[in-house]
């Protein structure tokens, strides 16, 4: 297999000495009333700014989008949460500006001083962003007084809008730090994973999944479908899901990838899991009694129940019933694979884990997520056949962030749809618009 690499330029490539840079940052990170909740992605990004920093002593204009303001300025989605928590993290004052090209910005950006950082506000509060606009681009150039452009949002360079294409255009564009080491190592392990490959994919919506599944079920050597998007595949196999999450209108599309992971099943030393028992409630709030529901069980309960028994409750997922989790034996069955393999790409909890219990070690649809994280990176650093894991999606990482444990992975991604793109096998247009190295 040919061996991948990283052939766009870096900061490293290029002389930075007291240039003012440009960076392009993904600071999309959940604020609510001016708080951060995680801030694993403007940690990241400090790896490439100090090294600027640094190294060359530039100034650095950074800029960035927060959620989907709709084109317009809206408090909400401000930035400034942002620039206090970097200048925490960089122990440095970043200096904040309350636009992107217009007055402040302008007065922000012709009054900053080598060494100095200055991050402007929300680029999407201006309509041209998302359209890829040049005149948009432009303005930022010339508001900024940028010498070369730095990508380093990874999060965001699947998306050909103003502050990732056009821009590149208009300067000498190459990658930050974190960029070139995400696009690297998932490219890597994605083309040359060391086998055994278990691949563990949840999330609410399988339609967001399709492609990221199709390449998964060809390169693994078993691919467990857990979450909300699992409900697709019980469905699909004519199990009731009760008034779970579904998306019926890519049943076909379900069935298709069904159809193509059994064929792959009998034609190689591959399987395909799809949950055998789940957990279920009548409340997603977690706050009415939850039960196991056999599901593997239900066919023979068919034939025991007829012709005119009632089929034992504990089979089935009752109509006023929600799936909420994957249930221990099917946790148990994915966390053994996992103990046999030498490379995880982990996208998707298992179930609910944003619901808080009202006593326990566990909320209480994280169990399913629990057992199968701590197959990945064993109950201490210390466990013996710990596996290369790559850890992608936004929910999943801020579990992973919210309950400490980012360190016990090999790689956590700060992408959500870039990482899905990638592993897809996808160019990413923010990429693929920096200067190469040859
Ligand atoms: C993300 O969170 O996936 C990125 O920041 C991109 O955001 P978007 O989906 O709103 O373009």
């Amino acid at each position: 297999m040919a061996s991948v690499g990283f052939d766009k330029k870096t900061v490293r490539d290029v002389d930075l000495k007291h240039k003012r840079v440009l960076m392009r940052a993904d600071y999309n990170v959940p604020v609510s009333k001016g708080k951060i909740s995680d801030d694993y992605r403007i940690r990241r990004s400090v790896q490439t700014i100090q090294y600027i920093w640094e190294q060359y002593e530039s100034s650095i204009v950074i800029i960035s989008h927060l959620g989907r303001p709709d084109g317009k300025p809206d408090p909400l989605f401000s930035l400034k949460p942002v620039a206090e928590r970097l200048s925490e993290l960089l122990g440095k004052k970043v200096i904040f500006a309350a636009d992107t090209t217009g007055p402040a910005a302008k007065a922000a950006c012709d009054q900053l001083k080598p060494g100095q950082i200055l991050l402007l506000e929300n680029v999407r509060f201006d309509s041209r962003e998302e359209k890829n606009s040049k005149d948009y681009a432009k303005e930022l150039v010339e508001t900024t007084k940028a010498d070369v452009f730095v990508q380093d949002g990874f999060g965001v360079v699947h998306r050909a809008h103003a502050s990732t294409e056009a821009i590149t255009h208009l300067l000498p564009a190459v990658a930050g730090l974190l960029l070139a080491e995400e696009v690297g190592t998932i490219e890597k392990v994605v083309s040359e994973p060391v086998k055994p490959l278990v691949s563990v994919v949840g999330g609410a919506k399988i339609s967001d999944k399709i492609e990221v599944l199709n390449k998964l079920i060809k390169i693994s050597d078993c691919v467990a479908v857990v979450g909300a998007m699992a409900n697709d595949f019980l469905l699909a196999e004519s199990t009731p899901v009760g008034k779970s999450l579904v998306e019926k209108e890519v049943l076909g599309t379900t069935r298709d990838i069904l159809r193509q992971a059994r064929e792959e099943e009998k034609s190689r030393n591959f399987n395909f899991f799809v949950p055998v028992d789940v957990v279920v409630s009548k409340h997603p709030d977690g706050r009415g009694p939850t039960r196991i529901v056999d599901i593997s069980a239900d066919n023979i309960a068919d034939i025991q129940a007829y012709p005119k028994q009632p089929k034992p409750q504990a089979y089935t997922v009752g109509r006023d019933e929600l799936i909420l989790d994957i249930g221990p034996a099917s946790a148990a069955r994915i966390a053994g694979a996992i103990k046999l393999a030498n490379t995880v790409i982990w996208n998707g909890t298992c179930g609910i884990t944003e619901i808080k219990g009202i006593a326990g070690a566990h909320d209480p649809f994280a169990h399913g997520t629990h057992t199968v994280m701590e197959a990945m990176i064993g109950p201490s650093n210390r466990h013996a056949n710990k596996p290369f894991s790559l850890v992608g999606g936004g929910d999943t990482v801020s579990y992973v962030e919210e309950q400490g444990l980012t360190d016990d992975f090999s790689f956590v991604s700060t992408g959500g749809g870039a990482t899905l793109e990638l592993i897809s096998g996808h160019k990413l247009p923010g990429v693929e618009a920096l200067e190469s190295k040859n």
